[in-house]
């Protein structure tokens, strides 16, 4: 029987939060693949560390395995996620190089969901006498891939709805302005956020009052990257001269919309489509509204895995009606404007008892802003398998 030495959990967590932060590195090029890092010790002594770059690259372990300049011969093997032992992709699996390299202990944070791993590759390397050892600090591991874990297991975009309110609960005056609700910082936080998702979304209003750009600035590093910037309503009423349209990344903007509003924009709106090569998807409506499950498939068939909802109004509502969100956060901004527009109208909800409500919230403090965190608690979340 194979004897497991005691382990000491503490400098598990220790390595493991080193291969979270090394996993971060790869933001903005990883997607569709998960964040992973590892980091290879032997003797209280790091041999080697690496991450996962870039998508077809070469994975975190092989990268930790070659960036080590001794032998690995009984050294453990740490990373965030179980070690692929599959053939259906562009590099070799870990697995094998694990095993070829003498890898004594391997330690896990989260297994694989990917029904071509879960749980295959911790048997390979048990098989090869390997020691392994799972779920250390899970939640965390299991949080830092949620859009990976989300879409593989349902195959749909993970959805993160983000707002910058005031004090008085609004997103903007009554005339519509909401520069700036929020400080620089707040929103150099929602740039970040934009480097970690394939995509960001608005409604048309938004689009009219704002003309958004949705690209990745404020200092931070966009690595070349530009999110999808998806615009969702009605095609017609939409002008096509604003930034989404006619800036340099349009090949990257894509309209949201029903045929019978695409029948009804004007020859000229057609032809600018066409001239700019706009990407456009046709959704069905129900009730008026754009059924959005249908445009989270469509999304993923795109290799979406992940969407930040930025507003306003019109576009909350319904992706929290239709319960198509996982995740809400807001900046809760000091400052009141008394009118002005709420993010989230629904004039049926009358009683306490019918509220929306969620779950896993957190906070945290943003230049005297106050930044909260909530998951969707309805049975259709990713969440609460
Ligand atoms: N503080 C913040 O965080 C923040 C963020 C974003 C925006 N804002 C502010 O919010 C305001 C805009 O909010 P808003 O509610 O007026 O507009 P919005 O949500 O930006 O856009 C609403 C429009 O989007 C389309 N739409 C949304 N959901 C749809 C669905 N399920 N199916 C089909 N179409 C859908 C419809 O377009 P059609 O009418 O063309 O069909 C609808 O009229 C602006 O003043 C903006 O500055 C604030």
């Amino acid at each position: 029987m194979l004897y497991i030495a005691p382990m000491d959990t503490n400098t598990h967590k220790q390595y493991i939060r080193r291969c979270f932060s090394l996993a971060k590195k790869g933001l903005g090029s990883v997607s569709p693949n998960p964040l992973v890092g590892s980091v290879i010790v032997k003797d209280n002594i790091i041999l080697g560390e690496g991450f996962h770059e870039v998508y077809g690259g070469p994975h975190a372990e092989p990268n930790a395995i070659s960036n080590s300049k001794e032998s690995l011969e009984g050294a453990t093997l740490y990373c965030n996620l179980e070690p692929c032992c599959h053939t259906n992709k562009q590099t070799p699996p870990c697995v094998n190089v694990i095993i070829k390299n003498k890898i004594k202990r391997v330690i896990i944070s989260n297994l694989d969901p990917n029904p071509l791993v879960a749980g295959n590759g911790v048997k390979i390397l048990r098989d090869a006498g390997i020691e392994v050892l799972t779920g250390i600090l899970e939640e965390e591991g299991r949080e830092l891939n949620e859009a990976f874990f989300k879409f593989i297991q349902t195959g749909k975009p993970f959805v993160h709805i983000k707002l910058a309110q005031t004090l008085d609960g609004k997103i903007a005056t009554d005339s519509g302005d909401s520069k700036w609700i929020s400080n620089d910082l707040a929103r150099k936080v929602v740039h970040e956020w934009r480097l970690k998702y394939d995509a960001v979304l608005v409604g048309r209003n938004t689009l009219s009052k704002d003309n958004p750009v949705l690209n990745i600035r404020m200092g931070v590093d966009a690595k070349g990257k530009v999110p999808y910037r998806i615009v969702m309503g009605s095609i017609e009423n939409m002008d096509l001269s604003f930034n989404l349209f006619s800036d340099e990344w349009s090949h990257r903007t894509i309209i949201v919309t029903s045929v019978e509003s695409y029948n009804n924009a004007s020859d000229s709106q057609i032809e600018q489509v066409l001239q700019k090569k706009l990407k456009v998807i046709f959704i069905e409506k129900n009730n008026g509204s754009i059924d959005l499950n249908q445009l989270l498939e469509k999304l993923a068939g795109l290799k979406i895995t992940s969407i930040l909802v930025e507003g306003g109004k019109g576009v909350i509502t319904s992706f929290i009606d239709q319960k198509q969100y996982d995740k809400i956060s807001f900046f809760v901004c000091p400052k009141i404007i008394g009118n002005g527009i709420s993010y989230y109208e629904n004039d049926d909800l009358t009683e306490m008892k019918d509220a929306i409500s969620f779950e896993k919230t957190y906070v945290e403090s943003i230049d005297n802003q106050v930044l909260i965190h909530a998951y969707n608690s309805s049975e259709k979340s990713c969440l609460q398998d």
